[in-house]
């Protein structure tokens, strides 16, 4: 599978996430449930970068916790409570959180030994609520570029305010 993350090809990368959101469109309808919703954006990113190795999402299950959601990948950490790692912090905080080395985050949970990059973004449903986390980490460093994250918040802004419950 073409890999579109070289420093040289944001160009490529660009439409790569075009032709994502293409397919996205195509396949999430107004009346997709919302975690159908969510496991759609899961495989159509994780299949499209190679260097995507986990992709998912984590759901706010009540005020303070976090539940693993749709994912592609090894298996990830079950439950993670806001304030903790780079999934609870992002969600506690509201904020997207890209790390080109994980090392440099204390606090990062470890859900597999190989993970070296990661980027976490919330995703706030139509009434500012924060339902879930997108999490995407990769066994390279440094793999996720100013377009990534611009495209990952875009795409999860779309999903937050036409699928995720209120
Ligand atoms: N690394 C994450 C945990 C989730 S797994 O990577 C799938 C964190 O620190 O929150």
């Amino acid at each position: 599978m073409e890999n579109t993350h070289s420093p040289s090809s944001s160009d490529a990368q660009a439409e790569t996430y075009d032709a994502i959101r293409s397919r996205l469109s195509a396949l999430i309808l107004p009346d997709t449930d919302w975690i159908a919703a969510m496991a759609t954006v899961a495989c159509e990113l994780h299949c499209a970068f190679d260097d995507f190795h986990w992709t998912g999402f984590y759901r706010v299950i009540s005020d303070e916790r976090l539940q693993v959601g749709p994912y592609q990948g090894g298996h990830g950490c079950l439950d993670i409570a806001f304030g903790r790692g780079v999934c609870g912090t992002a969600a506690q905080e509201r904020r997207t959180i890209r790390l080109g080395d994980v090392a440099s985050f204390p606090g990062h949970i470890a859900c597999s030994a190989s993970t070296v990059s990661e980027i976490v973004v919330p995703v706030m449903n139509n009434e500012h609520r924060l339902v879930a986390v997108l999490d995407v980490d990769s066994d390279l460093p440094n793999a996720f570029s100013d377009t990534d994250q611009a495209q990952l918040e875009q795409l999860c802004e779309w999903l937050g305010q036409g699928w995720a419950p209120v």
